[in-house]
């Protein structure tokens, strides 16, 4: 596949942004970032996501009280809670798919992202009043980029040759 191809230059190009101009994020762009993570497979079809919009400055401010990580989340214009009803590797994996979809279609439209941890689950929780039973896998982080991307966007990762192996690992 050549590499200007529009999706695969869209998943490559693709880095984490904490640092937001503050514009909005409109609705219908909203609408399909969340269809995008909607639409994201999931081990047996289990469907195990719920996805809450966090479009509320306030909401967005409290949840971040429950990430040892999270004090840039309240700048970014929107949010999106990945909530799953059960913990496990499936679940977690399933979740992570919907995450990165929304994050990729998000990046189509010029809209940049950052995943957020939720390290005190019973905090957020309360703040987004889940039910029994359910719980914040992340939560994402939406706006538009104040600085653009790195211009050498391979740099921050290891060499081809550390990640990828053949057939069997050395
Ligand atoms: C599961 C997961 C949890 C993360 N949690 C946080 C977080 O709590 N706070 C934060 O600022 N970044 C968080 N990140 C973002 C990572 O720091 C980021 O993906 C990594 O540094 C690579 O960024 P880059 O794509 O811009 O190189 C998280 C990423 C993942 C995948």
């Amino acid at each position: 596949m050549a590499d200007d191809n529009a999706t695969y230059k869209t998943i490559v190009t693709k880095r984490d942004t904490r640092g937001f101009t503050g514009e909005a994020v409109p609705a219908e762009t909203v609408r399909r970032i969340v269809q995008a993570g909607r639409m994201a497979g999931s081990s047996k079809n289990s469907q195990p996501c719920r996805f809450v919009i966090l479009d509320d400055p306030a909401q967005r401010a409290a949840v971040a009280e429950c990430g040892d990580f999270a004090a840039w989340l309240p700048e970014a214009p929107l949010a999106v809670a990945v909530v799953l009803t059960e913990a496990g590797t499936r679940q977690e994996f399933d979740a992570g798919r919907a995450a990165q979809n929304m994050m990729v279609a998000a990046w189509a439209e010029g809209v940049g992202s950052c995943p957020v941890s939720i390290h005190h689950i019973d905090c957020g929780r309360e703040k987004l009043a889940l039910p029994e039973g359910w719980r914040i896998s992340i939560i994402i982080g939406f706006g538009y980029r104040a600085k653009p991307p790195k211009s050498v966007p391979e740099a921050a990762r290891l060499s081809w040759d550390d990640y990828v192996k053949s057939n069997r690992w050395s």
